[in-house]
């Protein structure tokens, strides 16, 4: 029995430890925000946060969850309001919106570790967050803009 928190909550799972975390959280709990682009830790449209860090759901096994404390876009802000999330809208980043919440995940973890990243650890940091529409401009504005809590 694998027992981990999901956004707050306790949650227990006794299926398949093999099944991606992924899986778990959109077909099982009902969190969609999360998407599924690659299933290859290829584009960080899964990238949740698990104690923390960012990592992509997709590759990761329900069976290494266990006793983790995980976070999903639902999660991140009870009202939607965390700095990267109001910086976002001030940026007007999204496009289609398919990969934004895996770029919010991962720039929220970004920030959470270094409070004024440099355009290299920004660089670096998003370089595995692919967005088709082509929104890289605005999502580093948005997160230099929520490092000076903006
Ligand atoms: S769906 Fe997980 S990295 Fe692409
Ligand atoms: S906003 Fe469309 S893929 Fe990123």
């Amino acid at each position: 029995m694998v027992k981990l928190r999901v956004n707050g909550q306790e949650r227990s799972f006794d299926g398949d430890p093999s099944m991606p975390l992924l899986w778990y959280l959109r077909d099982e709990l009902g969190l969609t925000g999360t998407k599924f682009g690659c299933g290859e830790a290829l584009c960080g449209a899964c990238t949740v946060h698990v104690d923390g860090q960012a990592v992509r759901s997709c590759i990761t096994a329900m069976g290494d969850t266990d006793g983790r404390v995980v976070t999903t876009i639902e999660g991140l802000d009870p009202n939607g309001n965390h700095p990267m999330q109001r910086a976002w809208r001030a940026a007007n980043v999204p496009q289609c919106g398919y990969c934004q919440s895996g770029q919010i995940m991962q720039a929220a973890a970004l920030l959470a570790e270094k409070s004024n990243p440099s355009d290299e650890d920004i660089d670096s940091a998003m370089a595995g967050n692919i967005c088709r529409c082509g929104t890289y401009q605005r999502i580093r504005n948005a997160i230099k803009a929520a490092a000076k809590g903006a």
